[in-house]
């Protein structure tokens, strides 16, 4: 191998203290020591319920925590913080923008577009639109390979297409998905898209004014951050029209016995007390991950992924879901194992502490597309190194020896 690897392990303290090779970064990423401290610091330094403290400890709080979204906005190059509302994760972000948006925008007749390849939380969502309004859910079918070509996209988004909501990246395939030429296709004829930037955020630029998406979700969880906070971007003018998706505390102007006036953005959509220690954890996690360098970032993990799947097609028995080319995987390998269950797999593997998801990957109606019951998932980041490519795949080329078979 040419590539020149760094070690990024020694800023990640659970890797440095477990003996594991831990390949499921798609599912939730590791957190760096930098992380860890700005929520901690946070906590012993600025703690008050922020947005509602007068005295100086909850105005430290309130600019602390508006300072994480100004930082959340230059990372998404939004043009406003008021464009930038915290939500527990995607999956809430994308509920908002359903109930908030959807279910007052989209009429019985129009069309809303998702790719067969969604994960649940961008599926569940509309499906739940489209019973409501009665609207009609369109799939849209990917190659095996997961690609989209344009000619599919042109054949099914059409006048009717209201609202398209498409994972950037495929949690299962990996797949960088063609959303600059949906958002072209959706907004010719008027209608809005939310781009599910899970699994891309951590990994690529995503500047959502060169996009021009209507909506962008992500969760701080993939990308260092805690657990419990995630983002929503929304165009100001579409967020501005919509009504709160909770109500409550602090996403108030004034209350009468009789209704309410809301806040002003972004604040309208954040109601109750907020996750200030994640917002300041997910701006540290920002601040690690362009200080790696989102370039040197993505070449680190292709030339990671290069090296397992290389190493994956030697082994009798592997066979690896979607593209070939092992640089249209974004550091996701699912694969499947010959007479071996997933289930199995996984467990084989973790004997030999290596970390890999298994199962639908909350992606049930992709594999029945596929034609696979379930799979399992080796997905990599920057910080993992050849040596737990090295132990994944010796431990891989074991699995079906120790379910029994010959080889
Ligand atoms: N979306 C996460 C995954 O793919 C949970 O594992």
């Amino acid at each position: 191998m040419s590539f020149d690897f760094v070690d990024y392990k020694k800023d990640f303290p659970l890797l440095m203290q477990q003996d594991v090779a831990y390949l499921d970064s798609a599912a939730t990423a590791q957190r760096p020591a930098s992380v860890l401290q700005a929520e901690k610091e946070f906590y012993e330094q600025a703690n008050a319920n922020p947005l509602r403290g007068l005295y100086e400890l909850g105005v430290e709080a309130t600019d602390r925590y508006e300072a994480a979204r100004e930082r959340v906005r230059k990372f998404l190059n939004a043009r406003s913080d008021a464009e930038i509302i915290f939500t527990r994760n995607t999956t809430e972000s994308i509920n908002l923008v359903a109930y908030s948006y959807a279910l007052n925008n989209i009429h019985a007749g129009d069309e809303i577009v998702i790719t067969i390849m969604e994960h649940h939380s961008n599926m569940l969502p509309w499906q739940m639109v489209a019973r409501q309004t009665g609207a009609k859910l369109v799939y849209l079918e990917c190659e095996k390979d997961g690609s989209l070509p344009d000619e599919k996209l042109e054949a099914v988004i059409g006048p009717k297409v209201k609202l398209a909501a498409i994972g950037h990246v495929s949690n299962v395939l990996g797949c960088v998905n063609p959303v600059e030429k949906v958002i072209e296709l959706v907004h010719r004829n008027g209608g809005v898209v939310l781009v599910d930037a899970a699994q891309s955020a951590p990994h690529m630029k995503v500047d959502v004014q060169a996009l021009d998406a209507d909506f962008v979700a992500f969760s701080g969880h993939k990308l260092m951050a805690p657990m419990g906070i995630g983002v929503l971007y929304g165009k100001e003018k579409l967020l501005d029209a919509m009504p709160p998706f909770l109500t409550g505390g602090e996403m108030i102007d004034s209350v009468t016995r009789d209704g309410a006036v809301y806040a002003e953005l972004p604040h309208k959509f954040e109601a109750g007390t907020v996750n200030a220690g994640g917002a300041v954890a997910l701006a540290a996690a920002i601040d690690y991950l362009e200080s790696v360098g989102l370039e040197n970032v993505h070449a680190q993990e292709q030339a990671l992924t290069r090296y397992a799947y290389e190493g994956m097609k030697k082994i009798p028995g592997v066979n690896i879901l979607g593209s070939d080319d092992p640089d249209k995987h974004c550091g996701i390998l699912s694969f499947t194992v010959d007479g071996v269950h997933p289930h199995d797999i996984a467990t084989i593997l973790d004997s030999c502490h290596v970390d890999v998801r298994a199962g639908h990957h909350c992606a049930q109606p992709l594999l029945a597309y596929l034609g696979v019951r379930s799979c399992a998932r080796a997905s990599l980041a920057f910080y993992n190194t050849t040596a737990d490519i090295d132990r994944f795949l010796a431990a891989l080329g074991g699995v079906r020896k120790e379910m029994g078979y010959a080889e």
